[in-house]
């Protein structure tokens, strides 16, 4: 597929890049500086991809760089969330200028667009219940407007999916390509966190499933390339069993 990354200088954006390559796909990075992405890549690989500047808040640059790239697909990786439940960052700014622009390109090119957002493991629903983990550890709550906003669409205004990964830690500084992992592929599941680990201690009043979610958390760290390597993956077909939903990761070889 042809795919815009957004966000492409980032520490996930710079690994997608690698991934998308090596899964064959066409790159097109959308970026705030050509020459940031430039001192992140190796040459071999910056070469490989064409590049576009501009803001991710600006929905208007970035529905125009979608149809004139002819993409099939997005994916974004700009914008941080804030971790205090009081705190604000740009990300659901650029959230919704990403979210207005696919829309507005697939209305467009009268086909939706295939697209891969990011948010966090606490948007997942603790395993056999309708409430958050974020409902029970309240950080990055600002993934939860991002995906009200996913769900508030029309069921084909764009093809969504939205990755909830808990910490990610680079495996390498390298970014090369073919990419070279030693890490093992992701387990993934749709809505809860897979492989959640229950305890009686949910049960204890007031606190238990807080506890839990404490007691899981750490579980789920995975690395940066292998969820690359995850969405590049997804993106090889235009069918997704991922389609309109959120998804849970864990590495499974740990
Ligand atoms: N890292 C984790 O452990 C983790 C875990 C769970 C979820 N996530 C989510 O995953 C996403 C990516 O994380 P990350 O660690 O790769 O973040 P990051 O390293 O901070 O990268 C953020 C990217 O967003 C770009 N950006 C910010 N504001 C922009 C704007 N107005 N216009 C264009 N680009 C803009 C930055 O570009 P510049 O280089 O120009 O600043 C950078 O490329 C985030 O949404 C984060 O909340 C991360």
């Amino acid at each position: 597929m042809k795919v815009l990354l957004i966000g492409a200088t980032g520490n996930l954006g710079i690994r997608l890049v690698a991934a998308l390559l090596t899964h064959g796909h066409s790159v097109v990075a959308f970026v705030r500086s050509s020459k940031k992405l430039e001192s992140l890549l190796p040459a071999s690989v910056f070469h490989q991809i064409a590049v576009v500047q501009g803001d991710a808040t600006d929905a208007v640059l970035i529905k125009r760089a979608i149809l004139d790239a002819g993409c099939d697909a997005v994916v974004n990786a700009a914008g941080l969330a804030a971790m205090a439940p009081w705190g604000k960052s740009e990300l659901p700014a650029i959230f919704h200028a990403v979210v207005n622009a696919v829309r507005e390109a697939g209305m467009e090119r009268k086909k939706p667009l295939r697209a891969w957002f990011l948010a966090g493991l606490g948007v997942l629903y603790y395993p056999g219940s309708e409430s958050m983990l974020s409902d029970y550890i309240p950080i990055y709550l600002e993934h939860r407007q991002n995906l009200y906003l996913l769900r508030s669409l029309p069921p084909d205004a764009l093809d969504w999916s939205v990755l909830c990964p808990s910490t990610m830690t680079p495996e390498s500084s390298d970014i090369s390509v073919p990419t070279e992992n030693s890490c093992g592929q992701l387990i993934a599941n749709a809505t809860t966190p897979p492989l959640w680990q229950d305890s009686w201690m949910k049960h204890i009043p007031l606190i238990g499933k807080t506890l839990l979610c404490a007691m899981n958390a750490g579980r789920y760290e995975t690395t940066l390339e292998q969820n690359a390597d995850f969405v590049a993956s997804d993106l090889e077909s235009y069918e997704s069993r991922w389609s309109g939903t959120t998804v849970g990761v864990i590495d499974g070889s740990k």
